[in-house]
């Protein structure tokens, strides 16, 4: 049925390409060709195409193909049309951009791929398009946009709308280098963190709209500030971040001291300020709660070899971040033996004796600080074949001093319960103690 279709499109499309010769050398079949002040431009928006017409004249500077029912595009596609400055694909059913569809596309300086169904925007799927200037990706599917896709138009771009898709995130690292930016559409996404410092060096900024995010917070930003305050020296920026669950505690407290009183935005949380309008809320109920260090491990006791997992739960308005520090006093952070999660587990897989000793959590917010200590006590394993003396005089110095230490303490048994799990060493432990 699709073949069908398609072979008696293309008879079509032979016998009008027969009949206009002379006028425009080449005009796909119901696609009107204009040659005006020497420029083509090739108009086939709404003419039911399945795909992108294979014969358009390469020399066209504008080809419209929007409303039609294309489903990919790359291949041959934009071959050789290094004078094409407009290219609009709006409202197709385009799922799929090869990568390196747009390479020759060296003069584009618009590209309108708006209402489709893309859901990724890849590494190379925009290559290419040196000169670009417009990117309209609004109202797709998107959930990703690779880190590299904007690479060969960081310095043009003045115009990026990614509005109105499945963003949990946007490549931050590459926007901050657009240095010709000027309207920035994130709006209707699931965004929900803004990197700080994105917009210190785009200087051209004028429209940034966040509306319709997952934003709790906003970092303090020069933008947002000249946005809100314009001094001379800052234009007057249009921004919008209303329809965002923002969470009104003392770290946007910067920016409800910014003057103005005109939108709309609301509080989500916490719950006594839910509802009220963020302009409304006077400044000394925008508060924080220090961290409250609420269950920690006090005393743990850990055969060399196995794992130790320390925890230390803390509560605060924001959420705190959980630190630990050795007992060198140093900062913990991931390697192939221990993890830290934010959640304020420690795991030290394998220990080793040097391990031993006393560690402090740290739990951090806006609001302060708060700290406890875990002992960890590492009981060494009797080592085969030890370099100095015999082994049992080895196991006997090693653990007997451990074990004498425990004697009598309510953690004895504990540890005797880990030593079921090593029953070859378990008679020698107890013949030293
Ligand atoms: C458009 O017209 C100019 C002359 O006005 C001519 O030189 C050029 O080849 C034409 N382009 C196409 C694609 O027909
Ligand atoms: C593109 O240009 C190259 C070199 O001029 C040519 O060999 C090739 O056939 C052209 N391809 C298309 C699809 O026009
Ligand atoms: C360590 O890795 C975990 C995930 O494996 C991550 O959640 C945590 O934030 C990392 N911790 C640090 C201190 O980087
Ligand atoms: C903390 O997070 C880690 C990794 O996600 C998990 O294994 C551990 O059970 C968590 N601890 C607590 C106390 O929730």
């Amino acid at each position: 049925m699709k073949f069908k279709e398609n072979s008696s499109q293309f008879k079509k499309l032979r016998t009008c390409l027969l009949l206009t010769w002379g006028v425009v050398s080449a005009c796909p079949f119901h696609c009107v060709c204009r040659n005006l002040s020497e420029s083509l431009s090739t108009l086939c928006a709404d003419k039911g195409l399945l795909f992108v017409p294979p014969h358009v004249d390469r020399r066209t500077v504008e080809l419209r193909l929007a409303d039609n029912f294309i489903t990919e595009v790359g291949g041959n596609d934009f071959v050789n049309m290094t004078g094409l400055v407009d290219l609009t694909l709006s409202r197709n059913t385009i799922h799929l951009i090869r990568p390196m569809a747009f390479a020759d596309l060296e003069s584009l300086r618009s590209l309108h791929l708006d209402g489709n169904r893309l859901t990724i925007l890849g590494p190379r799927d925009l290559a290419g398009l040196v000169n670009l200037q417009h990117l309209i990706v609004n109202n797709n599917q998107l959930i990703k946009v690779s880190v590299q896709a904007f690479d060969d138009f960081l310095l043009t771009l003045e115009d990026l709308d990614l509005s109105y898709n499945n963003l949990r995130r946007v490549p931050w690292e590459s926007i901050q280098n657009m240095a010709s930016l000027h309207t920035l559409n994130l709006d209707h996404n699931l965004i929900d963190h803004i990197a700080e410092g994105v917009f210190g060096e785009l200087y051209k900024l004028a429209r940034l709209d966040m509306t319709s995010n997952r934003l709790r917070t906003l970092p303090p930003d020069p933008l947002f500030t000249g946005a809100i305050s314009p001094t001379p020296y800052n234009a007057v920026i249009s921004l919008n971040f209303g329809g965002n669950p923002l969470h009104c505690n003392c770290e946007l407290l910067w920016l409800r001291r910014l003057i103005r009183g005109d939108d709309m935005e609301t509080c989500a949380t916490p719950a006594h300020l839910a509802g009220r309008y963020f302009w409304s809320i006077p400044e000394e109920e925008f508060t924080c709660e220090p961290p409250l260090i609420t269950r920690h491990t006090h005393k743990l006791w850990v055969l060399e070899g196995q794992r130790a997992t320390l925890k230390c739960r803390a509560i605060g308005d924001p959420e705190p971040v959980v630190h630990w520090v050795s007992p060198d006093d140093r900062i913990i952070a991931n390697s192939s033996r221990t993890s830290s999660f934010s959640n304020g587990t420690l795991d030290i897989l394998v220990t080793v004796a040097r391990d031993d000793g006393a560690y402090t959590c740290i739990a951090i917010n806006a609001a302060g600080e708060a700290t406890a200590t875990v002992d960890l006590k590492i009981i060494p394993l009797p080592h085969r074949g030890g370099n100095a003396g015999s082994n049992s005089v080895e196991i006997g110095d090693k653990s007997g001093g451990t074990t004498l230490s425990l004697s009598g303490q309510e953690e004895e048994s504990s540890i005797l319960q880990r030593c079921r799990a090593f029953p070859v060493w378990l008679p020698i432990m107890l013949s030293v103690s």
